[in-house]
């Protein structure tokens, strides 16, 4: 059970502040997390911004942090992140930057700009691209006075298992040897942790220690149908091999009750 968390902001307030006062440190503070709301992040999986903001408005006093993939931000651009930010909400920018080291240290700069809690890379865009992003959105945040997003890296794609991994991929490994193998180059690169499959999550756990974030997609509890995940486990056995927060789409808004589906996720991972 892991109920001490980092946040970037005051829990109380909810409020995303942009900018802080020169004497605010800049180090991320530990914060107890007793609800578990705080640790399930709704996918926006949606097409557009009003379809966004519609979800957002529907969750916003069950929800504290909101996911914002490709799909969404490619339509909707910054503009959707700002309105999450004006209701009051965190943001995960879920946009899984791969690519050159330079390129992927200028793209993290302009995602510290937008006041995201967090945001990813994949991590086999190996060390050095880690590295880089990780230091330029270090030296923004200190130089232009905000708040550093956290920056985590995806090991091995949920919908990706152990055949795909070798015959798709070509990659020799077994699965969990890789999926710490590249946690272990995220943490050495300076990130705050991982995306990884919830059956992951213990290995990554057990290597890494207490302090490195894990996130975990792949939620499916036992009512919920898989659809293309393939590494998956149930949001109670995800929190009890050690992940952080629970990212989760469709278990709950492809449900006819998601408000339901939701409280009985609640329900379950109470007291965990
Ligand atoms: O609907 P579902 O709960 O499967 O949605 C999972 C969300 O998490 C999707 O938005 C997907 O893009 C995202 N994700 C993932 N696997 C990763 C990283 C993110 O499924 N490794």
């Amino acid at each position: 059970m892991r109920k001490i968390l980092l946040c970037l902001f005051s829990k109380e307030s909810g409020i995303v502040p942009r900018t802080l006062k020169p004497s605010t440190p800049r180090t991320l503070e530990p914060v107890v997390y007793m609800n578990p709301k705080d640790r399930i992040i709704l996918a926006l999986d949606v097409p557009d911004y009003d379809a966004a903001v519609e979800i957002v408005h529907k969750f916003r006093d069950n929800i504290g942090i909101f996911k914002v993939g490709s799909e969404l931000f490619t339509s909707a651009g910054p503009r959707i992140v700002k309105q999450i930010h004006l209701m009051g909400r965190k943001v995960f920018l879920d946009l899984k930057f791969h690519d050159i080291p330079n390129t992927a240290a200028a793209a993290a700069a302009a995602v510290a700009r937008l006041g995201v809690f967090m945001f990813n890379v994949h991590a086999l865009g190996g060390f050095e691209m880690m590295k880089e992003a990780a230091e330029a959105i270090r030296t923004i945040s200190l130089k232009e006075n905000l708040e550093r997003p956290r920056l985590i890296g995806v090991t091995v794609l949920t919908s990706i298992d152990q055949t795909a991994l070798q015959d798709e991929l070509g990659i020799g490994l077994r699965m969990s040897a890789m999926v710490r193998h590249l946690a272990g180059l995220a943490q050495r690169a300076g990130l705050d942790g991982v995306v990884a499959s919830p059956v992951d999550a213990e290995n990554i756990r057990a290597h890494f220690g207490k302090d490195f974030l894990i996130v975990t997609p792949g939620i499916r509890p036992s009512w919920a149908s898989a659809g293309d995940q393939k590494r998956i486990l149930t949001p109670g056995e995800a929190l009890r091999r050690g992940a952080d927060f629970l990212v989760i789409g469709r278990a709950i808004t492809a449900q006819p009750d998601p408000i339901g589906a939701l409280e009985r996720i609640e329900g379950e991972i109470r007291g965990l």
